[in-house]
């Protein structure tokens, strides 16, 4: 248990059960919003549609390349679908530098050209012809499954001459300039449209993908006749489409103000993308490490945690001249680490501040305000997915799931049901995790392009 002091520190990051359906209602008016043709340019979630009609089946058989830009990596993959729900996956990981993150597009573009003639070569692919399914994980109006226009950056990139453009294009120009490999851009795609047609290849009954990583979004399977911005043919044929949310922007018309804090307002400032995506700013890898990092100095300026320790005043100053020093990943480990040697919790202490004992009560502290910030984090995504639970027709569905923060943290999945249960009761559900849904999703969606063809 931790003191009374820390609690009320803690107190606006706890949500009550008002407003938690507060939230799940503005949540739902705001896709519905996003949906409708009339209401879509005041929408923050855009929900585009992708293009993507038809699920995989399991017998998709060939080989693609693909490629995943979005998060801390960028991967080229090569992904041999074998029939029968099987596949194999061979990668790369390559770095993409901080300066290309925020430098001129057409250098992006062209770094991804780069490593994608070296993964070819190293594969001895030279000669062959290979379609490839590209995921890139920003905000994109597809205008079919080959032309995405970027609405805008997020997450840590934000490079001059792309916004407004067809990535595809941009991808097609960059390796045509090159003119070494060989290669067609048959789909783009986003991680989450990727995640769900991962999750469905293994599990027919997968209808939701969400990612909740460096940045957080969700797609799932809406009925043709309820998304206005799909054209008119492809409305024909098929019954269903995936439908891209774009959730990480819910709250940019001031949906979110009665729940966020002070430290989520001055992460927002701080950041690359002022006032854009509050919702991705309270749920995702990039910001809640930064989020524990204020609220931990505020601690500290308030005598609340390292009371006895003589150096607290130096603590907070670290602190202060470096707040992104506190990693989100720091948040899984220390929820993860035992009582009473909190040997990982001291060892993070260790390295922000060089303090060599941290007592027990001060490591419980530390704990309990990672708790209440990953709690809050995973109700809030809870939210978002039993909006979408709600929305879909099926009784009994699957939600595929990817991302580091879902991955590593001990709890977050608990979180999250238990926000599920109450806010969706009458569904049955299950909650998948992806194994490489970037790269086999975009084989898949590459796969089941050519089937339609
Ligand atoms: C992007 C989404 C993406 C999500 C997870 C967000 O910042 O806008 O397109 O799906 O991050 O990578």
């Amino acid at each position: 248990m931790v003191d009374a002091e820390i609690r009320e520190l803690m107190q606006s990051f706890v949500l009550s059960d008002y407003q938690v359906q507060e939230l799940y209602k503005r949540f739902n008016d705001e896709i519905s919003k996003g949906l409708n043709r009339t209401t879509n340019a005041l929408a923050n979630t855009k929900c585009f549609p992708t293009y993507v009609q038809d699920l995989p089946t399991g017998d998709e058989i060939g080989k693609y390349l693909a490629l995943d830009l979005g998060g801390t990596n960028f991967r080229v993959l090569l992904v041999t679908l074998k029939g029968h729900h099987e596949d194999t996956v061979e990668s790369q990981i390559y770095a993409v530098p901080k300066e290309l993150m925020i430098g001129p597009g057409v250098d992006l573009f062209d770094h991804i050209a780069e490593c994608l003639a070296k993964f070819v070569e190293k594969h001895d692919m030279g000669s062959a012809y290979l379609p490839l399914g590209f995921t890139f994980s920003f905000p994109c109006v597809q205008m079919g499954l080959k032309e995405a226009i970027l609405a805008r950056w997020t997450k840590g990139f934000k490079c001059p001459g792309v916004v407004q453009e067809d990535v595809g294009r941009l991808l097609r120009e960059a390796i045509h300039r090159r003119g070494d490999v060989d290669i067609a851009v048959v789909a783009i795609l986003n991680d989450t449209t990727g995640t769900l047609m991962s999750c469905a290849h293994r599990n027919p009954k997968c209808r939701i993908g969400v990612i909740v990583g460096t940045g957080c979004n969700a797609c799932y399977v809406e009925r043709v006749d309820r998304v206005d911005l799909l054209k008119p043919e492809f409305k024909r044929d098929k019954k269903h489409v995936l439908v891209n949310t774009e959730w990480g922007a819910f709250g940019e018309s001031g949906q979110l103000e009665f729940v966020r804090t002070e430290y989520d307002r001055e992460v927002d400032r701080t950041s690359l993308n002022v006032s854009s995506q509050l919702f991705e700013k309270m749920v995702s890898g990039m910001y809640l490490g930064p989020i524990v990092g204020l609220v931990l100095l505020r601690a500290l300026e308030n005598n609340v945690i390292f009371k006895r320790d003589s150096k607290r005043m130096e603590f907070a100053a670290a602190l202060r001249a470096n707040p992104n020093s506190f990693h989100t990943k720091y948040i899984s480990e220390i929820e993860s680490d035992l009582f009473p040697e909190f040997t990982i919790t001291r060892g993070i202490l260790q390295d922000l501040f060089g303090t060599e004992k941290a007592s027990i009560e001060d490591c419980l502290k530390l704990k309990y305000i990672c708790e209440c910030v990953a709690q809050r984090a995973a109700t809030l995504i809870g939210i978002g997915i039993s909006v979408l639970l709600n929305r879909i027709e099926e009784k009994d569905t699957v939600v595929g799931i990817d991302g580091s923060v879902y991955r590593f943290h001990p709890k977050f999945d608990a979180y999250m049901r238990k926000t599920i249960d109450k806010l969706a009761k009458d569904k049955i559900y299950d909650i998948m995790l992806s194994e490489d849904g970037s790269g086999r999703g975009a084989a898949l969606v590459a796969a089941v392009a050519s089937k339609q063809k």
